[in-house]
């Protein structure tokens, strides 16, 4: 295992990651296709036009084209019917040409996130947010695990980072990122074999448990929560927080900023991810990795 004893900390460099693992995936693609197989098929239902929707959904299209797949984009306004897109999902689970597909969370308040998610074929649910994946995976069985933890796992693998025995703060407590990162943690394979504590908003003494911790996840979507005072001197700290600040220095009019306040915090860490360019792209990637596997029939039949 990689220790990292210099004083600098070493950036986890996500983009460049991922750019490697969609070239893996487009060869895995050009093989299957060469040999007469289906080319993947990756479908996306988006309501409304969200600006952080918009992008990640944009993204998620354009690592398709990288990677060899096919996609289609399926677009609702704001004003359509629970029965309406329950109807596409369906339709969807029924498409023999569609391997997996994704409904971009959130979606409008009067539109049930749960019944949506818990239509979608567990088979085609390649963003593991149904109950059957999201048991399995809690149980450690082969499934699909959802993005976001799945690319934090894989940069923790490719950077070597130890685990096993490790103190891990997950800093929120989300289904789609916070309770599965907790359990892919704690799970008897690496990266995992972690001692986790999962801290949120009514935790008594978060601050002292980051302190205390190897690892820190940082999953709450509060810009620049986590200060230097908080974190341990070697600690890796992993940053999921993307919220888009209004800036007048960027031409989208926005700053990506995370939860981890990046120049107090890394100077004290052996490892960091920065935001943009560090989960990020893996995210977007696991999704990727999620669809190949669905179109080979690799966990479900
Ligand atoms: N909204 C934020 N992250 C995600 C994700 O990973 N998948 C979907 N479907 N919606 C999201």
């Amino acid at each position: 295992m990689k220790e990292n004893n210099q004083t600098a900390p070493v950036l986890i460099d996500g983009k460049t990651v991922s750019e490697q693992i969609k070239k893996e995936i487009a060869a895995e693609v050009a093989a299957i296709t060469a040999d007469g197989g289906k080319q993947p098929h990756l479908a996306a239902i988006l309501v409304g036009h969200d600006g952080g929707s918009e992008t990640y959904v944009a993204a998620k299209v354009k690592a398709c084209d990288a990677c060899g797949f096919k996609s289609s984009l399926i677009r609702y306004e704001n004003d359509v019917t629970e029965e309406e897109l329950l109807d596409k999902v369906r339709e969807l689970n029924a498409n023999a040409d569609i391997d997996g597909f994704i409904v971009q969370l959130p979606l409008p308040r009067h539109i049930s996130e749960q019944k949506i998610i818990e239509t979608i074929d567990h088979r085609k649910d390649v963003d593991g947010f149904h109950p059957i994946n999201a048991g399995r995976m809690a149980i450690g069985l082969p499934c699909y695990i959802s993005a976001t933890p799945a690319g934090i796992a894989e940069l923790l693998k490719r950077y070597n980072i130890e685990t096993a025995g490790k103190k891990c703060v997950v800093l929120g407590r989300s289904n789609i990122v916070g309770k599965p990162m907790a359990m892919l943690m704690m799970q008897k394979t690496y990266p995992g074999d972690a001692t986790v504590t999962v801290c949120h908003s009514r935790s008594k003494d978060l601050e002292k448990e980051c302190r205390e911790a190897d690892i820190i996840i940082a999953a709450l979507g509060q810009p620049n929560f986590l200060k230097g005072d908080m974190v341990k001197k070697g600690a890796t700290v992993i940053d999921v927080g993307t919220t888009r600040l209004p800036s007048d220095k960027t031409k989208s009019g926005f700053k990506l900023t995370g939860d981890v306040l990046f120049e107090e915090v890394a100077p004290k860490c052996s490892f960091i991810t920065p935001v943009p360019g560090g989960v990020g792209p893996m995210t977007i990637v696991s999704l990727m990795k999620n669809t190949l596997l669905a179109a080979k029939k690799t966990i479900y039949k």
